[in-house]
């Protein structure tokens, strides 16, 4: 088959989305295939590259590749691509609509306020002179912790907005659940073995790409029970926001033992040091085995 693999953009995550395509041709050459490599950064390159492509591999993360601009082309010119659709992408890639689906469903979620940069400032003050900290500032749309931190005072999150409104007019600011993180991918409607995230500072940015601090453990230090629960958690957010292929779920488990929904990411990472790949790895899937499933899920 001639897959097309889309990688690159021009999102915030384009350097990670180019290690993930790469690392995804390779294996879609290793299956027989033909990889055709897509960056759509040159859009008009992309539609001439669409022509005669069996099966499009979406590896962009962020920006128009994961949040359903590129899956409605896909839709309008049948060819089946991996992952999910225009609105389950829309929904997922917004960290405010994310929370807003899984609320009004019942799931667990941190309470949040949502700070747009055209408020005035007085407002936002108003706004923001009650909260309990310490809270975790995000803009809406971005990956890979871009432009999100942790703030333990009014300075600190002053500081935190101005950074995060950077990169986005509209910001989360989120209650920080006290607790360890966890990271639960889903595979074709399955969900793999839970992978634990240590990091001794902040997991965010710089702890992910920057300095690599943190670490990844599956299996992860959950008892059985827990790994299940957690699991069927993952399941049933990314089913309650339609998701479809694959996707990855992060969570946090708080001191009491209750489980928290903090995100979906509809395009995981799929570089070497990614998690998703782990996750496989540890259900008895290789590198290759997992494309060739997601290539298998792929459709329109
Ligand atoms: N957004 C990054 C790539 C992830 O979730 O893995
Ligand atoms: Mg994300």
């Amino acid at each position: 088959m001639r897959i097309g693999i889309l990688y690159g953009g021009e999102s915030s995550e384009r350097e990670v989305s180019l290690k993930s395509g790469n690392c995804i041709a390779d294996a879609v050459e290793s299956l027989g295939h033909e990889a055709i490599k897509i960056d759509p950064r040159h859009i008009d390159i992309t539609l001439q590259g669409f022509f005669n492509l069996d099966k499009v591999f979406i590896a962009l993360h962020g920006g128009m590749g994961e949040s359903g601009h590129i899956q409605a082309l896909l839709d309008l010119l049948k060819i089946p691509y991996t992952g999910s659709g225009l609105l389950a992408s829309s929904i997922s890639l917004n960290k405010l609509k994310t929370k807003e689906v899984w609320r009004s469903n019942g799931l667990p979620t941190a309470d949040w306020i949502k700070v747009s940069k055209h408020t005035p400032t007085d407002t936002i003050k108003t706004t923001l002179a009650d909260l309990a900290y310490p809270v975790v500032v995000k803009p809406l749309n971005q990956g890979c912790s871009i432009g999100v931190s942790k703030a333990s005072s009014p300075e600190e999150l002053f500081n935190a907005l101005v950074d995060a409104f950077e990169y986005d007019d509209d910001i989360l600011v989120e209650q920080f659940i006290t607790g360890r993180e966890y990271t639960c991918a889903i595979l074709d409607g399955k969900p793999l073995p839970v992978v634990q995230i240590k990091s001794d500072s902040f997991f965010d940015w710089n702890a992910k790409f920057g300095d690599q601090s943190a670490t990844y453990h599956c299996p992860s230090d959950l008892t059985a029970e827990q790994e299940k629960a957690m699991q069927e958690a993952a399941l049933t957010a990314y089913k309650t926001l339609g998701c479809r292929g694959w996707g990855r779920v992060d969570t946090f488990l708080d001191n009491e033992g209750k489980i928290w929904l903090i995100e979906m990411n509809t395009v995981p990472g799929m570089t070497t040091r990614s998690v998703f790949p782990m996750a496989a790895k540890e259900a008895g899937m290789s590198f290759e085995d997992t494309i060739a499933a997601l290539l298998e899920s792929a459709t329109f």
